[in-house]
């Protein structure tokens, strides 16, 4: 039997995008279903991202989501950059006139999210199965699942989110042709990510381009270090003992008078690294927000920041459209967020390359690599446009009572 429902948004996911859009439609009135395929104690743990943009960590508070963020969460005012034997610092803050980042796990964003949810009465199902949204051209949508109980569910929707990552089936849902462009780079090398009971060695997270492959040493608490080593792509985990992995991250970041902590190995994992961008991000009634869109490397932590800005922008279109009748915003959403995409899009495509070995990298790459980062350690202009883009752009704004219209409201992604 299959049980029938309404709703005004259906929501494919329940990562940072499409539990972060629920709640944002909810404080504009407008409701919605939210479907997870994997449990709440999974997605609670996935360890991801862990880098905030100060206009990120300004919308969640503006939100109602600050509290635990500023009580738990690290502030950071800039990052070390290492190549030659030689860590440099870069103050960010100083560069942007005041902008500050924020260490605040991933994790912990999807858990505050999660009981903010659960605690407005919200409809949030995990463990479904068998997803399949359609009528999305038809301007009737269907989103269907079964629930963990084995119930088949067809919920009516006046548009449909598609939050479900990279991975997911909204993207493939849309129709041959529908999808204009699709860019795509994938690179030679991987991340392997740890997370160690060891108290980080550094106040500051440290980019380090070294001979052998590029390191990351970041944090998640005073006690807990997230740290990544670039290893080859289709690497094989049960390479890397505990003891190995500590030893290389030593060997990389290595200075006179520094030293690395080790500590216990609480979770490892091999992430590849791929660019990708499909666009436009929305066909008829379907809206593609976060990682089902786009996704970028790692390096500079975009990834989190960008499901965030698309989802805020996202949110004031619905509401605008399902509230108010007007479609203005929702027409302008594509464009407007793949501007911030692509920026983004360059600024990890960038770090990677200055950051990473290439197999067979040849000295003329080195050298570039090298004076690139020179560069940016003597130069404050340069320094400017990296703190400029690394910290966020334009602030986020969301305000479901606005009536601005589009380049009024989102004349540009550009820092003001
Ligand atoms: P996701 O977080 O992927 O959420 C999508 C959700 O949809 C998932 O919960 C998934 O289970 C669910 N789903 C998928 N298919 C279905 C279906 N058919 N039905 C129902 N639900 C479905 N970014 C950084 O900035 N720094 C990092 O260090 C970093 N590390 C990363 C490591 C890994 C292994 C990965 C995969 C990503 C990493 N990222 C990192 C990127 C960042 O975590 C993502 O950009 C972010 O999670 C995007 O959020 P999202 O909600 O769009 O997608
Ligand atoms: C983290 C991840 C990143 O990709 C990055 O560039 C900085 C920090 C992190 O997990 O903390």
């Amino acid at each position: 039997m299959t049980v029938h429902e309404r709703t005004q948004v259906g929501i494919v996911g329940a990562g940072p995008a499409g539990l972060l859009l629920s709640h944002l439609l909810a404080l504009g009135g407008i409701d919605s279903v939210c479907v997870e395929n994997r449990s709440r104690a999974y997605c609670e743990a996935r360890q991801r991202a862990g880098m905030l943009e100060s206009t990120t960590v300004d919308l969640l508070r503006a939100v109602g989501l600050g509290i635990r963020l500023d009580a738990e969460g690290l502030p950071h005012n800039g990052i070390y950059l290492q190549f030659d034997g030689e860590r440099h610092r870069l103050d960010f803050r100083e560069l942007t006139g005041g902008r500050q980042l924020m260490i605040y796990a991933q994790t912990e964003i999807v858990k505050d999210l999660i009981a903010a949810r659960i605690a407005a009465g919200a409809a949030l199902e995990f463990e479904v199965s068998d997803t399949s949204v359609a009528g999305f051209d038809s301007g009737r949508p269907v989103l269907r699942y079964t629930d963990a109980r084995g119930e088949r569910h067809e919920v009516r929707c006046d548009a449909i989110a598609g939050c479900d990552g990279f991975h997911g089936i909204t993207r493939p849902s849309i129709p041959a042709g529908g999808l204009t462009m699709l860019a795509e780079r994938s690179y030679p090398y991987a991340w392997l990510g740890i997370l160690a009971a060891a108290p980080p060695s550094t106040d500051e997270v440290i980019y380090c381009r070294h001979d052998n492959g590029f390191a990351l040493h970041s944090m998640r608490t005073p006690e807990v270090g997230r740290l990544y080593l670039q290893v080859p792509a289709d690497e094989d985990i049960n390479n890397w003992p505990d003891d190995r992995i500590w030893a290389e991250l030593a060997t990389r970041f290595a200075l006179p008078s520094w030293a690395l902590t080790s500590g216990p190995v609480l979770q490892k994992s091999i992430t590849p690294m791929r660019s990708f961008v499909a666009a436009p991000m929305r066909h008829g009634r379907l809206f593609l927000a976060g990682d089902a869109a786009h996704i970028v490397p790692p390096t500079g932590a975009k990834g989190l920041n960008l499901a965030v800005a698309d989802v805020t922008a996202l949110a004031t279109a619905l509401v605008r459209l399902l509230r108010d009748g007007d479609p203005s915003l929702a027409a302008a959403y594509s464009d407007y967020c793949l501007e911030r995409v692509w920026r983004s899009t360059h600024l990890s495509w960038w770090m990677t390359s200055m950051l990473h070995i290439t197999p067979g990298q040849d000295q003329f790459e080195s050298r570039l690599q090298l004076a690139q980062l020179r560069h940016l350690v003597t130069s404050k202009s340069a320094a400017t446009m990296l703190a400029e883009t690394y910290t966020g752009y334009a602030p986020l704004h969301y305000d479901p009572t606005t009536h601005l219209d589009a380049p009024a409201l989102w004349g540009s992604t550009s820092a003001a």
